[in-house]
């Protein structure tokens, strides 16, 4: 039997995390990783997802190194103290889009299905939940979306034929801990 405890446990303290130890992620324990995301719904129960895990440390940096221009030319003009922040970070040289975690996982979402980009967020919620619940730290890294612009990344990176980058995650061991989420509270309409 589940335990409500557990699973409520799981969701309201899962985190981003951006401090990672260097420490390889298990083959094992990314299959678990994966196997959840699949469990995830998806419309027509058309699973329209694939995966690509990228450990290579040198690739990732490199798409970081692209990547954190391009958003600086993107937020420059904001003027919120978040993105301001941000930008900094994105400015000092041996910052990485990544958070230096060892494992990137893209869930790339089917072009020919209109759904595919809610399906995939749906699998990889799951794929963070439990990646949680075994210890593990993830962060939705939105805007790796750019490496897109690269030819020469996006050949390395080798994505098949009739998919797109829906959902890169980096999963790894944590080196912090994030605490206690801020998040508003809810707004309910009730009829
Ligand atoms: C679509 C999406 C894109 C995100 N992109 C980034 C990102 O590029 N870099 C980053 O550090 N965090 C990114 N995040 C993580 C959010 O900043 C984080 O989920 C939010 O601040 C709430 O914190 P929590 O996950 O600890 O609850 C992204 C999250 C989502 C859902």
């Amino acid at each position: 039997m589940i335990s409500e405890e557990q699973v409520l446990e799981c969701i309201l303290t899962r985190r981003s995390v951006r401090k990672y130890r260097p420490d390889k992620i298990p083959a094992e324990i990314l299959d678990k990783i994966i196997n959840a995301g699949i469990h995830a719904p998806s419309a027509l129960s058309k699973q329209p997802w694939r995966f690509l895990a990228v450990s290579d440390a040198d690739l990732l940096n490199r798409i970081s190194d692209y990547v954190k221009p391009l958003i600086y030319e993107k937020l420059k003009d904001v003027s919120s103290s978040s993105t301001k922040r941000y930008l900094e970070l994105i400015g000092s040289e041996n910052f990485s889009l990544f958070f230096s975690a060892p494992l990137l996982v893209v869930v790339l979402g089917d072009n020919k299905n209109p759904l595919s980009d809610i399906d995939c967020s749906l699998c990889a919620e799951n794929m963070m939940l439990a990646a949680h619940a075994m210890g593990i730290g993830s962060c939705w890294i939105g805007s790796a979306r750019m490496v897109e612009y690269s030819m020469d990344l996006m050949s390395e990176l080798d994505i098949p034929e009739g998919f797109h980058i829906v959902a890169p995650v980096v999963f790894g061991y944590p080196d912090e801990n994030p605490g206690k989420p801020e998040k508003n509270s809810p707004v309910v309409y009730w009829r």
